[in-house]
C-alpha cells in the first residue's frame, strides 16, 4: 500500500517567509514536497474564506507563514492574521474538521532551516491525521456543508468587524471608553462565532426547502427553543422568512442575503 501523501497549501509572505523558503532551496535543505506554495504580499492578506475554500476543495492541510511579530512590512498585517486565524479556528471547531489541519507560524528571510523544519513537522502531523474527510470519492457531506456555512459566516461583515476591532476594544475601549479584558473579548468572539455559524447553517438548510423549527433543530443538533431564538435574530436581519403554516406549524424559508 502506498503511503498517504498529503496535499498541503502554504501561504507565504513575500518579504520574509517566501525568502526563507527560497533560502532553504538554495541551501539545499531538504523538506517534504507536499506543500504547494502561494506567495502573498503579507500574511495579513490571507482571508479565512480562502482557507475554508481550500479545505472544502480537499486540501489536507493549510499553513500560513509570515514575518515575525514586529517585522511585518505593513506594520501589523501578521498580527491581524493571527487574530483572523484565532477566529477561524473557533469556526473550524464547529465544522468537524480537525484543527490540526491549520497552522500559522513565523519565518524570517534568514530562517531557511526553520522553514524546512516547520514544513516537515506539519507534513508529519497531517500524515498522522490522514486524508481530509472531505477529499476523495466519498467526502463527508455533513462536514462539507458545515464548511460552506463556516465560509458564509466568515464572509459576513459581523465577524470581520469583530476581529478587526479586537485590538481597539481590548486596548483602547469602546465609544464609552470601556475596555474589554482579553477573556471578555474571547467569550464575546466565542458566542458570536457560534451564533453566526448556526445562523448560516439554518440559512443553507432552509434555502433548499421551507422547514419547521423541529426539523431544523434535529439537523443542527440544538433544542427547538434555541433554534427559534436564532430564527428571530435571522428574521430581523432579513435572512429568513415565514413561508407558510401547516396546521399550527410554521415553516421557514431562507431569503437571499445581499
Ligand atoms: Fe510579512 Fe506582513 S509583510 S507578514
Amino acid at each position: 500500500m502506498t503511503e498517504f501523501e498529503p496535499k498541503i497549501i502554504g501561504f507565504l509572505c513575500n518579504w520574509c517567509s517566501y525568502a526563507g523558503a527560497d533560502l532553504a532551496g538554495v541551501s539545499r535543505i531538504q523538506y517534504p514536497s507536499n506543500i504547494r506554495i502561494i506567495r502573498v504580499m503579507c500574511s495579513g492578506r490571507v482571508d479565512p474564506v480562502i482557507i475554508l475554500e481550500m479545505f472544502a476543495n480537499g486540501a489536507d492541510g493549510v499553513i500560513v507563514t509570515g514575518c515575525h511579530p514586529g517585522d511585518c512590512h505593513y506594520v501589523e498585517g501578521n498580527l491581524y492574521e493571527e487574530r483572523k486565524i484565532k477566529m477561524l479556528k473557533k469556526l473550524l471547531a464547529s465544522t468537524g474538521l480537525e484543527l490540526g489541519r491549520l497552522r500559522l507560524d513565523w519565518v524570517s528571510a534568514a530562517e531557511g532551516q526553520r522553514f524546512a523544519q516547520i514544513v516537515t513537522e506539519f507534513t508529519e502531523q497531517i500524515k498522522k491525521l490522514g486524508p481530509s474527510p472531505v477529499s476523495g470519492k466519498n467526502p463527508n457531506l455533513k462536514i462539507l456543508e458545515n464548511l460552506q456555512a463556516a465560509k458564509n459566516a466568515a464572509s459576513d461583515f459581523r465577524l470581520r468587524v469583530l476581529v478587526g476591532r479586537e485590538l481597539g476594544l481590548t486596548e483602547k475601549g469602546n465609544v464609552y471608553k470601556e475596555k474589554f479584558s482579553q477573556d471578555d473579548f474571547d467569550s464575546l468572539l466565542d458566542e458570536t462565532v457560534e451564533a453566526e455559524f448556526v445562523r448560516h447553517k439554518i440559512h443553507l438548510l432552509t434555502r433548499a426547502e421551507p422547514l419547521p423549527v423541529k426539523a431544523i433543530a434535529k439537523v443542527v443538533e440544538m433544542k427547538p427553543a434555541a433554534v427559534l431564538q436564532q430564527i428571530v435574530a435571522m428574521r430581523r436581519r432579513n435572512m429568513i422568512t415565514l413561508d407558510h403554516v401547516e396546521g399550527t406549524t410554521p415553516f421557514y424559508k431562507a431569503l437571499e442575503v445581499e
